[in-house]
């Protein structure tokens, strides 16, 4: 198993638990915080009451608002297994006011949480099928809880393949659980734009993963028994869907996650919005075919 610090748990999954889209702050707490490159550090964040934390119910693709006091609140994906309920995992990168001070916190200091929110991935659905999950860059974030979900139930998935591609070695998160990952007979390949000595990977660009997988897949197969979920950089999504379709995958298969700038994330300020559409309430995850018919969306 993973020697990660607070590495999720791969542990049976618990259905039949009750939705929880309560749009109310939980008091919850800084319990770890682990640096995992220059940028990024993850936050292990347990909502405190104990029946709120167990009642904390999320699927992969959601996010909450992480609200610390006195700052700001912002939202951020939930990077953990949906099994670990309230005891959340958040990887967040210092972009600006509110994350520059959180990564200055340290462990033990009190947030809130609210939701969570928005739309997720139907790992459900998906059951019987091939996956294949796209990364990109910080996607690979949000992407983690669909993999764990995947773990969790690996027996009743078919193929599944993992395609993470970052700028430079440095930059890639989450290296400590990669090994753990190909233990679940998952086909894990890693590819970044620039080397860095001792880099013994692939240089070049996820599009490069992709191409061969869809090169050697049996055709019918993926127009019929697959998914993809597509995690990273609007440029990135244009490409990578593109190869899918060309390759026959279905739209309404091939599932992307919008992170559009948003405020509330609750559908009232009209921040977030692509037309007529809440990527908060709406998305973040839409398929590709209603990504097409959303102007400006890639
Ligand atoms: C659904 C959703 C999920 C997200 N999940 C994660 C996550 O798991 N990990 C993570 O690190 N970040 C995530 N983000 C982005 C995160 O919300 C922003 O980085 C955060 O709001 C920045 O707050 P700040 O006060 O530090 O930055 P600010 O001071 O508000 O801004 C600093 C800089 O960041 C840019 N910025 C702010 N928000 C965004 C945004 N949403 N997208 C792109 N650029 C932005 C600003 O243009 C500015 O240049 C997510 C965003 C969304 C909408
Ligand atoms: S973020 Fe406010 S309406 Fe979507």
């Amino acid at each position: 198993m993973s020697k990660g610090p607070f590495a999720c748990r791969v542990t049976p999954s618990r259905s039949g638990q009750p939705q929880d889209h309560g749009d109310f702050s939980h008091q919850a707490e800084i319990t770890m915080v682990y640096p995992l490159t220059a940028t990024e550090k993850l936050y292990q964040i347990q909502i405190r009451d104990p029946e709120a934390r167990h009642n904390f119910s999320f699927k992969p693709g959601q996010f909450v608002m992480l609200e610390v006091p006195g700052i700001g609140e912002a939202p951020f994906s939930i990077s953990s297994a949906p099994s670990r309920h309230g005891d959340i995992e958040l990887c967040i990168r210092a972009a600006g006011t509110m994350t520059t001070f959180l990564s200055r916190l340290e462990r033990g200091v009190m947030v809130g949480i609210s939701g969570p929110f928005g739309t997720s991935f139907p790992v459900e659905d998906m059951l019987g099928d091939d996956i294949l999950l796209l990364a990109g860059g910080l996607g690979v974030v949000p992407l983690r809880a669909p993999i764990m979900s995947v773990l969790e139930n690996r027996s009743r998935y078919g193929r599944v393949d993992i395609m993470y591609g970052a700028r430079c070695p440095s930059e890639l998160l989450f290296g400590y659980q990669h090994a753990m990952w190909r233990q679940f007979d998952i086909d894990l390949q890693v590819i970044v734009d620039k080397g860095e000595e001792g880099w013994p990977g692939p240089v070049g660009l996820i599009t490069d993963l992709l191409r061969r997988r869809l090169e050697e897949g049996d055709r019918h197969r993926l127009a019929t028994q697959t998914n993809a979920i597509v995690c990273g950089p609007p440029v990135m999504f244009k490409f990578v869907c593109a190869m899918l379709l060309e390759a026959g995958l279905p739209m309404e298969k091939i599932f992307v996650s919008l992170e559009r700038r948003m405020h509330c994330g609750r559908g009232k300020c009209c921040r977030c919005n692509i037309g007529s559409t809440y990527t908060c309430l709406d998305g973040p995850v839409f398929n590709y075919w209603s990504v097409l018919n959303l102007q400006e969306a890639i």
